[in-house]
């Protein structure tokens, strides 16, 4: 029944590009056929035959004249049947309508139609306008492996991004993440008196804040009122002021996405935030920068309405990272296989979703990730990418965490012997240790090979997540691909100017 499994084929391909979180996509069940008492899982259960059986889909062909059950169901789009059998007339983002009325990105939704892609001679070095490099406030609290701002490295980034602060629930006033981070604000943007033209921008958010607990709803109730805008914004600007800040980047981890506490209202009010805080920014009196992260899945970024966010920002930081991880195993699609997190075919697949929406691309930073997605895999004679892994990786000496790796620790492990394989159309480094452990991560190489994919597609800048998990070395390696024409710092001072006292200023 070649229909039956094409409808099979395109609901699998519809949660597949989704990432890290079609945790609830909720599939199939993997049933597509229904009875007089059987009703379909999803779609309308369509004329029976002499049977008594009948097959589930969308459009007249199912719901209309001769429908058995469920026969109010309607399409994701409208693939030309009209508009009373859909939910939509379009797909989100732009992505392609199949002929069964389902969104998504492959071939079987979209035909022959293929993206047009911006091209850059790759000589041109568009991304060395600015390097981002996010500077985790709370990385303290590690072990080992700690960076305190004093030891940023200086000369590579043309932007810090100190992550993050946090918007308190009921005053919408910034908060710090606690008070030790809070101490750490001066400290950061007192080191653009040791980098002439560095800019330091507060982080404001991040994946935690959405995370169930009391901050989750903040940014929804946020972005649907003005007037909790304005409490925000008069704290948001005192603290710019105060710490000498340049900048704001909004990481709202996500708009819309109801498992990560968002609402259908957040499409259009992210923008209402975004442009008021934007006019609220201008009247400053002098430059400040404003900037939200994306993230790399369809599945998150159709809660972004980016045509509209555009305008407002000077650039998007784009977290092309994190694509695959533990999470997968829950995902019917994909399962407990491992795969690369960075891996650039998706990366591309990733950035064709802003193509598909005219993005301008000088306004788009490349998402580098210092530290790898590690595994323990299932059989350690089975060690490729998509093998299947039981769990997350080890966790590192310093990190601490199952599943996941600073570039200093996996240069360590490296260093004490691990096997290093590079899969060179992913531009990803797969490396093998102590049996059963698996990493997949960037090193000089392939950061090279990601820096030249950035100019190639003629973005504006590389965006890193995070300066305080690399030693100094992933930073360095992607100066001398050309990432940085800020470099001109040859004579730093060898030590550090004293700071005076750092920070008194925990929360505004
Ligand atoms: C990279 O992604 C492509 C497309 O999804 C996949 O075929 C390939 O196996 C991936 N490579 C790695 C190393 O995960
Ligand atoms: C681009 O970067 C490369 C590598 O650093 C450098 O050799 C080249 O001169 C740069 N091109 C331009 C036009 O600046
Ligand atoms: C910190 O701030 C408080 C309140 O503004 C002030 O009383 C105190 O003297 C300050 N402490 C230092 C070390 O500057």
């Amino acid at each position: 029944m070649p229909y039956l499994l094409k409808f099979l084929l395109i609901w699998f391909l519809a949660s597949q590009s989704v990432g890290e979180s079609a945790l609830q996509s909720g599939s199939d069940g993997g049933d597509y056929t229904c009875s007089k008492i059987k009703k379909c899982l999803l779609g309308c259960c369509g004329l029976l035959d002499n049977m008594g059986n009948g097959i589930c889909g969308l459009g007249p062909e199912f719901c209309g004249p001769g429908c058995t059950s469920s026969c109010d169901q309607k399409s994701e789009c409208d693939p030309g049947w009209g508009i009373q059998w859909s939910k939509a007339s379009t797909c989100p983002l732009n992505v392609c309508c199949s002929r069964y009325g389902f969104c998504g990105t492959t071939s079987d939704f979209c035909g022959g139609l293929v993206v047009s892609s911006p091209q850059c001679d790759i000589s041109t070095n568009s991304s060395n306008q600015r390097t981002v490099g996010y500077y985790e406030g709370w990385n303290w609290q590690r072990s080992c492996g700690k960076m305190t701002p004093q030891q940023i490295p200086l000369g590579y980034y043309t932007h810090i991004n100190f992550a993050f602060s946090l918007i308190d629930p009921s005053t919408y006033r910034l908060t710090s993440m606690d008070d030790t981070t809070g101490l750490l604000y001066q400290a950061v943007s007192g080191l653009k008196r040791r980098q002439p033209g560095l800019q330091v921008w507060l982080a404001v958010g991040g994946w935690a804040m959405n995370d169930p607990g009391k901050f989750r709803t903040v940014f929804s109730r946020l972005a649907a009122s003005p007037l909790a805008q304005d409490t925000f914004f008069e704290s948001l600007v005192t603290f710019l002021e105060l710490n000498d800040f340049d900048g704001v980047d909004i990481d709202w981890e996500y708009p819309v996405a109801d498992d990560r506490g968002g609402i259908p209202a957040d499409f259009e009010n992210y923008v209402l935030l975004l442009s008021r805080l934007r006019a609220r920014l201008n009247n400053m009196g002098r430059p400040m920068g404003l900037s939200v992260t994306l993230p790399a899945s369809y599945w998150y970024l159709r809660g972004f309405d980016i045509i509209n966010l555009e305008p407002h920002v000077d650039w998007y930081n784009v977290m092309t990272y994190d694509i695959h991880g533990v999470w997968d195993s829950t995902i019917k699609s994909l399962g407990p296989s491992a795969h690369a997190h960075t891996n650039l075919t998706e990366i591309n697949e990733a950035l064709e979703l802003l193509w598909r929406n005219n993005i301008n691309p000088a306004r788009v930073n490349l998402g580098l990730g210092f530290y790898g997605r590690s595994f323990t895999m299932s059989d350690p004679n089975c060690m490729a990418a998509g093998c299947p892994f039981k769990s997350g990786g080890h966790a590192g000496t310093c990190t601490g965490i199952p599943g996941i790796l600073s570039a200093a620790e996996i240069t360590k492990i490296i260093a004490d012997g691990a096997k290093v394989t590079l899969d060179p159309v992913a531009a990803v480094q797969i490396v093998t240790w102590d049996q059963d452990q698996w990493v997949s991560w960037d090193d000089t190489k392939t950061l090279t090979m990601k820096l030249q994919y950035a100019n190639k597609r003629c973005l504006g800048g590389l965006m890193v997540w995070a300066i305080d998990l690399d030693d100094g070395t992933l930073i360095k390696s992607l100066a001398e691909a050309g990432s940085s024409r800020h470099l001109a710092f040859d004579d730093l001072p060898d030590t550090f100017p004293c700071f005076g006292p750092i920070g008194n200023i925990s929360a505004t």
